[in-house]
């Protein structure tokens, strides 16, 4: 089924020049790009995408690690784009992530595991819709100039 998805290029991914090489992954996979921004986290956004782990002793370190820097905001709709997508991106703690994935070959640890994606068709359209202005900033395209 296609979906739409979310991903976030986090704090450590864009200051260590990942950015490129990252979205490179996706657009060689042959996922449709439809959004992307740079932007900074506020505390409402932030307390807004990780308020599930408010009580974990690990919250500070989030909030510190995601308002270290700007991140990038990544909109992609493609066949089965979240499972697809957690597939490329690996295991949420790097050290378990499957090689050759994203946060296998470049994230440190599972504080700084450099990335974000979406984990359900469910909680994409939440995500979406809270780092995107879905109506201005998410582009409906066909690939006319393709082949
Ligand atoms: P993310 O996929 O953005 O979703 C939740 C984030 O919490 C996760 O990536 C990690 O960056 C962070 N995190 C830090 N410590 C832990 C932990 N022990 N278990 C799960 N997530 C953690």
């Amino acid at each position: 089924m296609i979906q739409k998805t979310l991903i976030l290029l986090k704090p450590d991914a864009v200051q260590k020049n990942l950015i490129g090489q990252i979205i490179g992954r996706f657009e060689t996979k042959g996922l449709k790009v439809i959004g992307l921004k740079m932007m900074n986290l506020d505390d409402k956004l932030i307390n807004e995408h990780y308020g599930f782990l408010a009580d974990k002793p690990f919250f500070p370190k989030i909030v510190s690690y995601m308002t270290a820097g700007p991140v990038v905001a990544l909109a992609i709709e493609w066949e089965d784009s979240v499972a697809t997508i957690r597939q490329l991106v690996g295991a949420t703690n790097p050290i378990e992530a499957t090689p050759g994935s994203i946060r296998a070959d470049y994230a440190k640890n599972i504080d700084n595991n450099i990335i974000h994606a979406s984990d359900s068709p469910e909680t994409a359209e939440i995500e979406l819709n809270r780092f995107f202005n879905v109506s201005t900033e998410l582009f409906d395209y066909t690939r006319t100039l393709a082949n």
